[in-house]
């Protein structure tokens, strides 16, 4: 009989999720933008029972989830005083919230959290029952999204325990993700701030705050590999015409809008990102419903193209992935 994790909510679920990781074990989080899978970021065996439980490479570092902005210089070294100046602005921005900052590590972070590389990721996120868990370990958790490693992110406490639930012993439950997307990935170095990973801070948002470059960071993100977010039945971005598929009846649609006229009643299945087009709306939606049509009976999935502006980029940007992923394997990085 496979085992199943237990599903708590509330201040009780806090205290017990808490002491959990307090003892060195790891738990399911919600974070504002994917669940977590959480252990204390100072207990390395612990760290090192997420890598397992996910079945995630060692060379894959994990982001660290602060208790507050003030803790950052405990887990990170600031390369210049305008490096720190611009911290500041951009934690006073954007933090608590779905940013993740690149900085130079720390020492006293253990190796494997960042699989051995001189730099960390950070951010401050802002569910508040995580950061009543955060608050009460009193310590910094190491979190990657809560999934087998390549496959589609968490965003309810029940997507959680259908990726890990064999494997882990408590999720907390905090209601569906508010952003439905992981955090933007920012590196910042001496050259300028460099977007690692799109996601709920846009491009727009951020060059405000400076210069920003394309593609010239020699820093590897392997969430960027082209296989990742991958449902297991195949996906094909939509590029002709939709009234042109011979096999829409055993496919599901992913669609951005309600689809136009008799289109719908073609496809085996449905799912409508925002009915009123809006972006956020299909971020929010876009995992659990590409995990619905990918549980369904349906034998492969068409996905619409959205509209590359805004939170549009980190959804394509996922989206290409996915389609990569179904069709070469999760986590390919070829
Ligand atoms: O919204 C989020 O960021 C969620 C929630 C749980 O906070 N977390 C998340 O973690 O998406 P994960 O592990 O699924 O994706 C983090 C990405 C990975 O692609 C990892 O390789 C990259 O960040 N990363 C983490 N630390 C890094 C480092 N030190 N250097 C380069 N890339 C790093
Ligand atoms: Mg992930």
């Amino acid at each position: 009989m496979s085992r199943s994790a237990r599903i708590v909510s509330g201040a009780e679920g806090v205290v017990e999720c808490a002491a959990l990781l307090q003892a060195g074990g790891i738990a399911g989080v919600p974070t504002e933008t994917v669940y977590g899978l959480a252990a204390d970021a100072f207990q390395p065996l612990a760290v090192a029972s997420i890598f397992e439980a996910k079945g995630r490479p060692l060379t894959d570092p994990l982001i660290v989830h602060l208790p507050d902005a003030g803790w950052i210089e405990r887990v990170a070294i600031f390369e210049s005083d305008i490096e720190g100046d611009l911290v500041n602005r951009l934690a006073n921005a954007f933090w608590p919230g779905p940013l993740t900052l690149l900085l130079k590590k720390h020492p006293d972070i253990p190796e494997l959290v960042t699989a051995g590389s001189d730099r960390i990721a950070v951010r401050v996120a802002a569910h508040p029952l995580f950061q009543e868990v955060l608050r009460k370990v009193g310590s910094p958790l190491a979190a990657p999204s809560a999934n087998r490693f390549g496959r589609i992110s968490p965003v309810t406490a029940l997507d959680v325990q259908s990726e890990l639930g064999e494997v882990i012993l408590l999720i907390l439950d905090g209601g569906a993700s508010q952003h439905g997307l992981e955090s933007t990935i920012l590196s910042l170095t001496p050259q300028g701030m460099e977007i690692l990973r799109p996601g709920p801070i846009t491009e727009d948002q951020l060059k405000e705050f400076g210069h920003i470059i394309q593609g010239e960071s020699i820093v590897k993100t392997p969430g960027s590999l082209p296989g990742h977010y991958a449902p297991r039945k195949h996906l094909s971005i939509l590029k002709s015409d939709i009234m042109e598929l011979s096999n829409a009846g055993s496919h599901g649609l992913l669609a951005f809008r309600q689809p136009a006229g008799d289109i719908a009643a073609r496809f085996g299945v449905v799912k409508v990102l925002s009915s009123s087009g809006d972006l956020k709306e299909a971020a929010a939606n876009f995992y659990s419903h590409l995990r619905a049509i990918d549980e369904s009976g349906v034998e492969g999935i068409y996905s619409e193209a959205l509209p590359e502006q805004g939170i549009g980029v980190a959804i394509m940007d996922r989206l290409r992935r996915a389609e990569y992923g179904s069709r070469h394997g999760s986590g390919h990085c070829s």
